[in-house]
């Protein structure tokens, strides 16, 4: 079995052919980051019209790399939302026109499934496992039980913690995207110069919370006398908001690990991913969490925790293996939580 996965539900233009025996037949991905980078953050507008303009070549790539026709492929799995919903019309639309000139069955997948079925299609990893899901519109932690089977222990109830990485760049004047650059920034500087609030931490349960940490930063930022807004001083504090975010991050999920043992005694494997997957001092909290824990730890390779279009080729054979099979007419949701049953958080997203 064979599917061909489309992704344009952010600032990736992405289109991937994955086999059901795990193997990735292509995967190409076009970043938009030039496009966005004088702004400082993505612009739906100029997302839209960038995949608008490359996707079908994009697929063209996907389907000539993985040297297969379209009578080679089993399905067409499109991300159907969450995501900027201009992006997210222009894959769908673009998907359903493949299958049904195609004959070829439509899949509607929830971007945030892609992310959290990537370790299956990865590393084989059984149900049930942690997952704790960190990009720049999302921050989770989740039971993954089975596919389309979801329970969301925690949340953040503001920022993202990648629209945290981004927005303290930015008042930083570092470029964009923020996480990379503050992960390099913070190699040169030295921990223990700031004193940084930890929001929630020693709290109950399994939420986050970013927006008092940006902010304290930006004080901190503001109480420096002009001359003192020098390169070493900007790398220190990079390394504190890093440290914090990390000792933050290893709060929440040392809680997520008791609920998950108690939901589910069997459970072996702790997972990350999304784009702040990537940042190593993250990475290297979870790993020693999860070691204290007896919990296996698996981060997927970069290139598959960051936007991809194979996540969604993946999702899409599960899905189609379980006969979850989507209509012609199925409408694209700019907002779809993969656990139904979680409470909304009234100030996630709300831009500061
Ligand atoms: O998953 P992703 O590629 O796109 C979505 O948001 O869906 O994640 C992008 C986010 C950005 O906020 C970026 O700053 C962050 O991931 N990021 C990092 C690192 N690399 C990317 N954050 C912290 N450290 C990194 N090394
Ligand atoms: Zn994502």
């Amino acid at each position: 079995m064979k599917v061909l996965g489309i992704e344009t539900s952010c600032d990736e233009t992405a289109a991937s052919v994955v086999s059901a025996d795990r193997m990735i037949l292509s995967n190409i991905v076009r970043s938009q980051l030039n496009e966005h980078a004088p702004f400082g953050g993505i612009v739906p507008e100029i997302a839209a019209r960038a995949h608008v303009s490359t996707l079908d070549h994009i697929i063209t790539e996907a389907m000539d790399t993985a040297n297969i026709s379209y009578g080679d492929l089993d399905a067409v799995a499109v991300t159907a939302g969450p995501g900027l919903i201009g992006g997210v019309i222009v894959g769908v639309m673009t998907a359903k026109a493949i299958a049904l000139g195609r004959n070829l069955p439509f899949i509607a997948v929830n971007h945030l499934e892609g992310h959290a079925l990537t370790v299956r299609l990865t590393d084989n990893i059984k149900f049930p496992y942690l997952l704790l899901l960190v990009s720049g519109g999302h921050t989770q932690l989740l039971i993954v039980k089975g596919v389309d089977s979801y329970k969301r222990l925690g949340t953040t109830i503001d920022d993202a913690i990648g629209e945290a990485f981004d927005k303290t760049a930015r008042m930083l004047g570092l470029s964009y995207p923020g996480g990379p650059a503050i992960e390099k920034a913070a190699r040169r500087g030295e921990i223990g110069r700031f004193i940084l609030p930890r929001p929630l931490k020693g709290r109950e349960g399994c939420n986050f919370s970013f927006s008092g940490l940006k902010t304290a930063v930006r004080n901190t930022i503001e109480k420096l006398p002009d001359d003192k807004i020098i390169e070493q001083n900007i790398n220190n504090l990079c390394a504190d908001f890093q440290n914090t975010v990390a000792e933050v991050v290893g709060d929440r999920v040392a809680n997520a690990i008791l609920e998950f043992k108690k939901y589910c005694p069997n459970g072996t494997t702790l997972v990350v991913a999304g784009g702040v997957a990537a940042n190593s001092c993250i990475k290297k909290k979870l790993w020693q969490i999860a070691e204290n824990e007896k919990l296996r730890f698996i981060a997927p390779p970069r290139e598959l925790c960051t936007d991809n279009a194979a996540m969604i080729a993946w999702a899409g054979l599960e899905r189609l293996k379980n006969n979850l099979v989507d209509r012609l007419d199925f409408a694209p949701k700019p907002r779809w939580p993969l656990d139904p049953n979680a409470p909304v958080m009234p100030y996630a997203g709300v831009k500061s």
